[in-house]
């Protein structure tokens, strides 16, 4: 029998497999690390000082209203240099993807990385500093790259949902490490930040470590030739021996890859203009949610909303073990309710949220006023069922429906659409966030509503669940019996 009752492939979930999911996902605590590090380090003193000394000058002396304190534009570019930098690597990345594989690409991401670690902490100056931002950004745009895709190719199909997810469990958990890290530093004088920035080598060396026990991905060896290989590590991942009928699934799309010309103008023929379209917007919506202003702002947000500097990283705390707790909700039920519920009731959950909270701010929070207690309340709850949504949702499938909708042969270079979607518009968020909350207020939450409101409809009208289907039969199976996308084929 190749096959179990619900026309699953045979699979068994041996130690090794386990281990081999595990190992890569480190590649989502480097990126979550960074995306939690970058707020709180930009706010200690000892580095402002070395680095930005007109910025510390402004913040010790500074009587701005509530909603503009924390408004630098040079500070925001330390944070977003990141991303931009990984926006461009993330294209090389998928061309090192096709040509050397998965395996080789997450180990060029995680020396990268170290090298951005090592260079941030030892910074002396802007240049060392920037070039550390720069190198980070290599490693998060290769890491990103090949995780997730190597995540989804690994996994059997009936748990590909939670597999994938890992990366986004991975990311979480790096998040609120960062934070607790930086709570940690913030304290040791004048050092701390260069701690914080370089710990960051620590998820990477787990990967790199990682690179020398796993296995390349069957897809990733069939498509370069190399078949023996392919098949022996297929059954190696699926922990048993008799994978024929798989194989010859992964080898029938291989060879339908080899007749379509590999170009740069494939990704934008008809297989792969809906994964295209999809992920690019999955990508820009997820930005849009305004997650990223809380993630990377959540001290300075909840002090906007008048709460002293320990409560507000209490509540920072606290939205972060949100995060990774509703991350796991995620794994356990994605590939039972699917894709699309999922996205569909996480907006319906972060559109009340994020109007509660504009309409008190704009309500009750004055220039220079405070919240009352009561209230303060509600709006660090409203944050929290915000964040779980998200997290449940537009977080990790942002990743995982882009990893597995492409065909093969666009597969990296698509996927490199929306790991540099994701990049360039957390760039904005993190460039553009304290200058909205400065000149649009309170109104900078409806502004997050109007564009959830939009996701929503994008979720209904133009996602097809793709939940259970094998990723070689997306074409058949999901596109020419999708309403919109059919008309294409
Ligand atoms: C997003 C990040 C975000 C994180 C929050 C990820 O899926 O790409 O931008 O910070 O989720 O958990």
């Amino acid at each position: 029998m190749t096959t179990d009752g619900n026309g699953n492939f045979n699979s068994k979930t041996t130690f090794y497999v386990v281990a081999c999911w595990i190992f890569v996902a480190f590649g989502g605590l480097m990126f979550g690390y960074d995306i939690g590090i970058s707020g709180g380090v930009s706010g200690m003193d000892d580095f402002l000082i070395l680095f930005f000394p007109k910025v510390h000058e402004r913040k010790k002396t500074a009587k701005e209203n509530n909603y503009c304190k924390y408004d630098d534009q040079l500070l925001q570019l330390f944070t977003s240099s990141l991303y931009l930098s990984a926006l461009v690597s993330s294209f090389f990345a998928s061309k090192a993807c096709t040509k050397l594989g998965r395996k080789i690409t997450m180990m060029m991401a995680s020396l990268v990385f170290i090298a951005g670690a090592v260079s941030s902490a030892i910074a002396n100056n802007l240049i060392v500093l920037i070039l550390g931002r720069i190198l980070f950004g290599i490693g998060v745009g290769f890491g990103n790259e090949t995780v997730p895709l190597f995540l989804t190719e690994v996994a059997p199909i009936q748990h590909r949902g939670a597999v994938n997810i890992l990366f986004q469990l991975f990311v979480t958990i790096g998040i609120f490490i960062a934070n607790l890290v930086n709570f940690a530093t913030s304290k040791i004088h004048p050092n701390g930040w260069r701690m914080s920035l370089g710990f960051a080598a620590f998820p990477a060396g787990v990967l790199f470590l990682g690179t020398f026990v796993i296995t390349d991905t069957p897809a990733s060896l069939l498509s370069r030739g190399k078949e023996e290989k392919a098949k022996s590590v297929l059954k190696k991942v699926r922990g048993v021996s008799d994978v024929d009928a798989e194989f010859q699934e992964i080898v029938a799309a291989n060879e339908q890859s080899k007749q379509v010309k590999h170009s740069v103008k494939s990704v934008f023929k008809p297989p792969s203009i809906p994964p295209l379209v999809i992920s690019v917007l999955l990508q820009v919506f997820q930005q849009f949610t305004g997650i990223n202003a809380i993630m990377f702002y959540a001290p300075v947000l909840f002090q906007t909303m008048g709460f002293k500097a320990s409560s507000s990283l209490l509540s920072a705390v606290v939205t972060g073990i949100i995060n990774v707790v509703s991350t796991c909700v995620s794994i356990y039920v994605v590939d039972k309710v699917g894709r699309k519920k999922l996205l569909i009731q996480a907006c319906i959950q972060m559109l009340i949220s994020q109007v509660a909270i504009g309409i008190i701010l704009a309500k009750s929070l004055g220039e220079t006023g405070t919240l009352n207690k009561t209230l303060a309340i509600v709006v660090v709850l409203l944050v929290c069922t915000f964040v779980m949504a998200f997290a449940w949702s537009w977080g990790p499938l942002g990743w995982l429906i882009p990893s597995e909708t492409f065909p093969i042969e666009t597969r990296t270079l698509g996927f490199a659409f929306a790991v540099s979607t994701n990049m360039l518009f957390t760039a904005l968020i993190a460039q553009a966030f304290l200058t909205m909350l400065c000149t649009m207020r309170a109104y900078t939450f409806f502004f997050f509503s109007a564009w959830i409101f939009v996701m929503g409809l994008f979720a209904i009208f133009f996602l097809p669940e793709t939940k259970g289907i094998p990723i070689e039969a997306m074409v058949e199976r999901a596109w020419k019996k999708h309403p919109v996308w059919k008309k294409l084929f």
